[in-house]
């Protein structure tokens, strides 16, 4: 029976018992309290808890699951023996407040049994100690005398807090000639007795404190690892000996070159295992990235590129091995094929740029080991490993498992401790000067919008990393006034330059002004001396001020004539405005055509030459968000925000400065589209006197 028979069958089962079939769910749950979608019923949690209403009242579905990175994780076990995965199909049958312990029961023991035709001697039961209405139901059903076990085994929840319950699972035998015990027993792992399936009875909900609350109603919640039934039903002891494993397999080493001896099995299984988990996570939306979810597949990638190198292959791996998952896959995921070339693009992209950074950190990695005592990697040795060749902890934990190495992961965490101290103190230049600053009071940076004539008094002048009382002409200063026309660099958009007089005499050429915090700071060159309690005046140049104003206009319009030409999924992820010119980084999985690009180029000028009126106004964030204004994800705003509005085209939370008509753009020319990492692509776009 292969992996699509048996789903067939465990469906058509369902179905044949009034369950309604729904298609899997996304691996990307919609609820944070897990990374992944970790099990069938993660999609189903809101209807579980009675939060959301149920479509249905019996439900089975075949779910994608990936137990990686998070309570459930099982990649570290992955390649060592044969039943583990990072990612798996999980097959599923629900009640939602219909049938309970006695329905699901007899459904799957008559599915085991009759229809499946597993032998019942060779089945064994387990349910929680203190379900004795479980353990009634398995005599009565199939008269069997149920192990009890505790919370551990027998007792299920998908992450610390939400629905819960006891379980009785159901563990097949794979014979006498298998060393393994029994559920329960010391070596219960050894393989022989496999469990195929958890029937768990979610009756409560558990709060952040550990406490029970019963669930408005009973449901029903079942679990079975495909992979599991399909090594049972194939007579494998291995899930890696299955059918859909065999020609994955097989895709490896007509890749690789190599066949599969019992030396290299463990990168083969990695291999295979990790292809499934990174090809259906990034089908699904996943983007290889530093953080959350897309490190964990970031991760994934890079080990099994590690263990096509132990396979002596070099470079590209999964983005050649993925048109065989299509193959085997595509069918029941037809996902995997509408995505491919996306998929494989990113996969690509991921590959090549960790490539070389392989092969080095091999080579410095190997160079080291020698010089080892006490069989203990240093810290800093695993931190160059990260820092410099990409290599996650884990990793390099991995390649050193088999030669008994540990690293030492306290030294790493306190290198890369020291690092952000160092780039926090390098990226932002003089800016812990100013954070030690304690008693000085934010810069009243009204007028900033509307620059007025104004008197200001200096606070604070630094000076080659000291605070000093007055400073010098010539000097290289940067200074805080009490109140200022200029706006600080912030939002991505470059801050004013400019000058501060006293009278007609310029006291300071401002270069430009940063901002720390809430203190705006002036950075430039002395042309007189000037002292703390001086008077001066700040004015900014109205020019620059103009050109990054209508960049910075020109900057929304671009986003919205992106969203409207490639689709509405297109989100701002960083942004650059100076003057008459625009970076913007977005999240797009391929580069844009030629025709795209000019598509978006003419709907932008078409704004321009429309001389839509742009609006700035101050709302409540709840006023806005009605207002269906766009904001950065991530981005913390208050409770008073500024909304800008071009015409009917874009609206968007936005304190940087803007025009007050589009016309003043005068002209958008679109420069470059490039890729700057996996998923996130660059625009650079000139406007006003640069594009013409
Ligand atoms: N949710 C249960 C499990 O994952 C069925 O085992």
């Amino acid at each position: 029976m292969t992996y699509n028979e048996i789903r067939q069958i465990f469906l058509k089962y369902f179905e044949s018992k009034g369950h309604k079939i729904v298609p899997s769910a996304s691996l990307i749950p919609n609820d944070p309290t897990v990374l992944f979608t970790v099990a069938g019923m993660v999609p189903w949690k809101g209807i579980l808890q009675g939060t959301e209403p149920a479509f249905a009242t019996r439900v089975a579905d075949v779910q994608k699951c990936i137990r990686a990175g998070g309570k459930h994780n099982d990649l570290e076990d992955v390649g060592f023996d044969g039943r583990h995965h990072t990612f798996f199909e999980m097959l599923g049958n629900w009640s939602f407040g219909d049938y309970f312990k006695e329905g699901a029961i007899e459904m799957s023991w008559e599915l085991l049994t009759k229809v499946l035709g597993l032998d019942p001697n060779r089945i064994v039961v387990t349910t929680h100690y203190s379900d004795e209405e479980a353990i009634k139901i398995w005599k009565k059903v199939a008269g069997k005398d149920a192990i009890l076990l505790g919370d551990k085994d027998n007792w299920w929840s998908a992450g610390d807090t939400g629905p819960c319950g006891p379980c009785t699972e159901m563990h097949y035998d794979m014979g006498e000639d298998v060393p393994g015990g029994l559920p329960g027993t010391p070596d219960e792992d050894g393989g022989r007795f496999v469990e195929i399936w958890n029937d768990v009875f979610m009756q409560y909900d558990r709060d952040a404190n550990g406490n029970l609350t019963p669930l408005p109603k009973q449901n029903v919640d079942t679990g079975a690892g495909l992979e599991r039934w399909a090594a049972v039903l194939q007579n494998k002891l291995d899930n890696y000996d299955t059918d859909l494993f065999m020609n994955l397999k097989a895709a490896v080493s007509d890749v690789t070159g190599v066949a599969q001896t019992s030396e290299n099995t463990a990168s083969f299984k990695i291999i295979t295992d990790h292809l499934r988990s990174v090809g259906f996570a990034i089908a699904d939306g996943v983007i290889p990235s530093n953080s959350d979810r897309g490190y964990v597949i970031r991760r994934i990638l890079r080990r099994a590129m590690r263990h096509g190198q132990i396979l002596g292959h070099r470079g590209a791996l999964l983005s050649k091995l993925y048109p065989a998952l299509v193959t085997e896959m595509g069918d029941a995921y037809p996902e995997l094929k509408r995505e491919e070339g996306r998929v494989v693009e990113i996969i690509q992209n991921e590959e090549n740029a960790f490539a070389d950074m392989l092969q080095n950190g091999m080579k410095l990695l190997e160079s080291e080991l020698p010089k080892l005592n006490n069989k203990i990697l240093p810290g800093d040795v695993a931190f160059k490993l990260f820092d410099t060749y990409g290599f996650p902890l884990d990793l390099t934990q991995m390649i050193l498992r088999d030669k008994n190495i540990d690293v030492d992961v306290a030294g790493f965490e306190k290198a890369m401790a020291e690092q952000k101290e160092r780039s926090r103190a390098n990226t932002k230049g003089t800016r812990i000067f100013w954070e030690s600053q304690t008693e000085l009071s934010d810069t009243d940076d009204v007028a900033k919008y509307a620059p007025v004539d104004m008197q200001s008094t200096v606070l604070s002048i630094l000076r080659n990393g000291e605070f000093v009382k007055s400073a010098d002409a010539g000097d290289e200063v940067e200074i805080a006034l009490d109140k200022t026309n200029f706006y600080g660099t912030q939002g991505g958009q470059t801050g004013d330059s400019g000058e501060l007089k006293d009278g007609d005499t310029t006291v300071m050429t401002v270069t430009e002004a940063g901002r720390v915090d809430n203190i705006v700071i002036h950075k430039g060159t002395l042309n007189a001396p000037i002292a703390v309690g001086d008077v001066v005046s700040p004015v900014i140049n109205a020019n620059v001020r103009q050109q990054t104003a209508r960049a910075h206009t020109a900057t929304h319009l671009l986003q919205a004539a992106l969203r409207a030409v490639l689709n509405e999924d297109v989100q701002q992820r960083g942004s650059k405005v100076s003057p008459d010119s625009v970076r913007f980084d977005f999240s797009f999985g391929r580069a844009m055509t030629a025709e795209e690009k000019q598509a978006v180029e003419d709907l932008i000028n078409k704004w321009i030459a429309a001389d839509m009126t742009v609006m700035h106004e101050e709302m409540s964030m709840d006023d806005a968000v009605k207002r269906g204004a766009m904001a950065l994800f991530g981005e913390k705003y208050g409770d008073t925000v500024k909304v800008i509005t071009a015409g009917d085209v874009s609206c968007e939370l936005c304190g940087g400065t803007h025009i007050h008509h589009t016309g003043e753009i005068l002209k958008a020319r679109i420069n470059k589209e490039k890729s700057i990492s996996s998923g996130i692509r660059r625009i650079t776009m000139s406007v006003g006197t640069l594009a013409e």
